[in-house]
């Protein structure tokens, strides 16, 4: 008598049950297919030139515009509760037509990192490497010379965006992060790195990046009188295939790490270049997420920590690997207060 039945002879089918592996928290804990920690994040950091005190971005509550001399103890502090990574935004006081401080060796892009690594050897320093905080049009770029329809002239930029990068590098960058959407960045950024001994300084390109109403607060916190748009050089929101594009056409071009942004508006393009790339890819959740996670926070209508940390995992389950996020700091404050 055969103890077994073949499968084919069985009548038997069991009914799945997916709670089966949900009963407990060490088996949620065991089969969890994502994670998410401290180590993933790139701390954002606004500092002003020519004031005293913190100033506080209204719209973004928790967030500062801090005095040069005010970074070290910020990039100290922000080390001392677990974030390893930040990225600095000057809001510069001497501004002109095409941005010239940022390629100033004085000037405050390199002053910023210089302070920065001088604070915390150890900390991963990226320079957010653009003009918008520099120009007196606020436009990511120099403007061309057309008095009918003023456009920032693709070329003309990608020659100060080197110099701009090739100072960065100097003044001790362990990272160039450009994110003006201009065609060619990465190729020119890599060749005047690579011509002048930075072949080791990696590029996470702001590769897929979106005109968006997000980032609203975000001119906000750099005090931007810009009023136009940027559309003739960031993406339309409306555009998947060439999102993608965008990405792969950065990594072809040299591109050590691939970014989306805005993050949660767009986790299917960021999922789709996770497809389609073996990068690591990072996530820009921006300022105004920020700034309505903080306002339903502070109405009292949502739970803030559960929200933001599952905001977290939603970005890593659709493929980012790196986030960067203005709640950097309080959630290192959430996560080392469980353990
Ligand atoms: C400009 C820049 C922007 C952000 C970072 N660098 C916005 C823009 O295009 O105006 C957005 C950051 C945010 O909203 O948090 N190169
Ligand atoms: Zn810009």
């Amino acid at each position: 008598m055969a103890i077994f039945m073949s499968v084919s002879s069985s009548s038997y089918l069991p009914e799945f049950r997916f709670r089966r592996l949900r009963r407990s928290s060490v088996l949620r804990d065991l089969v969890r297919e994502t994670q998410f920690s401290l180590n993933d994040l790139i701390y954002p950091i606004f500092v002003q030139e020519n004031i005293d005190a913190a100033i506080a971005i209204d719209s973004m509550p928790g967030v500062f515009r801090y005095p040069e001399a005010e970074l070290a103890q910020v990039v100290k502090t922000a080390w001392d509760k677990g974030i390893k990574a930040i990225i600095l935004f000057g809001v510069s006081e001497h501004k002109d037509d095409c941005g010239s401080d940022t390629w100033n060796a004085q000037g405050l892009m390199a002053r910023m990192i210089l302070s920065a690594k001088a604070a915390v050897p150890d900390m991963l320093v990226i320079s957010d490497n653009c003009f918008c905080e520099y120009t007196d049009h606020g436009h990511c770029g120099v403007l061309n010379k057309d008095a009918v329809k003023a456009d920032v002239d693709n070329d003309l930029t990608l020659v100060n965006l080197q110099k701009q990068c090739l100072v960065a590098a100097q003044a001790g960058v362990d990272m160039i992060a450009p994110s003006g959407m201009m065609d060619g960045m990465i190729v020119a950024i890599r060749q005047v790195l690579d011509d002048n001994g930075f072949s080791h300084i990696p590029v996470m390109s702001y590769s897929t990046k979106f005109a968006s109403a997000y980032y609203g607060p975000f001119r906000d916190a750099v005090d931007s009188n810009f009023k136009g748009s940027r559309s003739t050089y960031q993406l339309d929101a409306a555009n998947a295939r060439e999102a993608l594009a965008e990405s792969m056409q950065d990594e072809l071009e040299g591109a050590d790490i691939l970014m989306v942004k805005p993050g949660l508006a767009y986790l299917d393009i960021l999922c789709k270049i996770r497809q389609n790339s073996q990068l690591p890819l990072a996530v820009y959740h921006v300022s105004g997420e920020y700034a309505m996670l903080k306002a339903a926070a502070i109405a009292g209508v949502i739970d803030e920590e559960a929200v933001v940390l599952e905001t977290m995992l939603a970005f890593k389950r659709a493929g980012a690997d790196l986030i960067i996020s203005y709640y950097a700091l309080q959630i290192s404050d959430w996560i080392n207060s469980e353990a």
